[in-house]
């Protein structure tokens, strides 16, 4: 499998959040709750130059429970504050600016120290597409948001949103591009929806997605698609699934594609189940192996 991506694109995305960082204290880094290192790019620190920082799980209604916490206490060891959010329904989302407050201590005393005793703050959202930017910037706008920086006359790129009393958050998100030199990371994104079907074939991904599932989580397969899995490849597995829902094309051949975006909507959409797609252990093994 190779996945490409384009530096240009790359470039133009880095100097647009190098751009955006310098006029705010604090990045909200957004991870999907599902696949929080592969959806994180490797590069933030370098780009974000060490920005304060918290990092959101989105997503975590559809990520299985035990490793969100597994998550959380990983970069918690890492000196990394978490939250897990839902900005579908809010959960979550009254704790961000909590949060902020309590990373930008440091910050407000070295303030205060110059004789400054506001406690604003500005931030920036950050992630990778599709991690659920638009939709957390939405809700944290709710009815009441202001728009700080709009004052007639004056041509600006950027509005400031009023989020309670304190901060301040830029309308527009940083956009980071997924990152992988690895085959699993890329494939993990796949499944997530994060890289777009037209760069890998969804059969591809959906015959990753039924063994990673099969292995994983087999009573959810089980349950949604009346399968035994005992044995069965992955290609067995979606031939079946392709049977049980009348995927077939003229002649009764099995239809693949609609299969795989059969299973690939469920997996997506979160009928399949809380499904978590890489756990902290996945990661240990690859340090181990290469200090070996
Ligand atoms: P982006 O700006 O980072 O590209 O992401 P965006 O907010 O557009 O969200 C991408 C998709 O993820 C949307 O679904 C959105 O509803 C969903 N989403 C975002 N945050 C969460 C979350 O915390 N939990 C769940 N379950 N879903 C979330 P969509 O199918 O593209 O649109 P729609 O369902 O809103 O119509």
């Amino acid at each position: 499998m190779s996945i490409h991506w384009f530096p240009g694109h790359m470039a133009k995305a880095r100097r647009q959040i190098e751009e955006k960082c310098k006029q705010v204290d604090i990045v909200i880094e957004l991870l999907d709750a599902r696949l929080p290192l592969a959806s994180r790019n490797p590069m933030i620190d370098e780009i974000t130059g060490h920005k304060p920082r918290l990092v959101l799980f989105t997503k975590g209604d559809m990520a299985d429970e035990s490793l969100t916490n597994e998550w959380i206490s990983y970069f918690t060891q890492l000196g990394v504050s978490v939250l897990p959010i839902d900005a579908k329904t809010g959960k979550g989302v009254p704790k961000i600016a909590s949060t902020c407050e309590e990373i930008l201590e440091p910050l407000f005393v070295s303030r205060k120290k110059k004789g400054i005793v506001s406690k604003r703050m500005r931030a920036m959202v950050l992630g990778i597409p599709n991690v659920g930017k638009s939709s957390l910037i939405n809700r944290l706008a709710g009815r009441h948001a202001t728009q700080t920086g709009d004052r007639p006359g004056v041509t600006k790129a950027q509005q400031w949103i009023r989020v309670g009393k304190k901060l301040e958050l830029l309308d527009t998100p940083g956009i980071l591009w997924p990152k992988f030199e690895d085959p699993d990371t890329g494939m993990r994104l796949a499944m997530s929806g994060a890289i777009k079907d037209d760069i890998l074939p969804t059969e591809e991904i959906a015959l990753y997605t039924l063994k990673y599932v099969s292995f994983h989580y087999p009573k959810l397969l089980e349950e949604r698609y009346s399968v035994v899995i005992q044995e069965q490849t992955p290609v067995e597995l979606l031939d079946e699934i392709g049977k049980k829902r009348g995927c077939l094309m003229r002649g009764g051949e099995i239809d693949w594609d609609k299969a795989a975006d059969i299973v690939m909507g469920d997996l997506r959409s979160g009928r399949l189940g809380r499904i978590t797609l890489e756990s902290p252990s996945d990661y240990e093994e690859i340090g181990n192996e290469e200090n070996d």
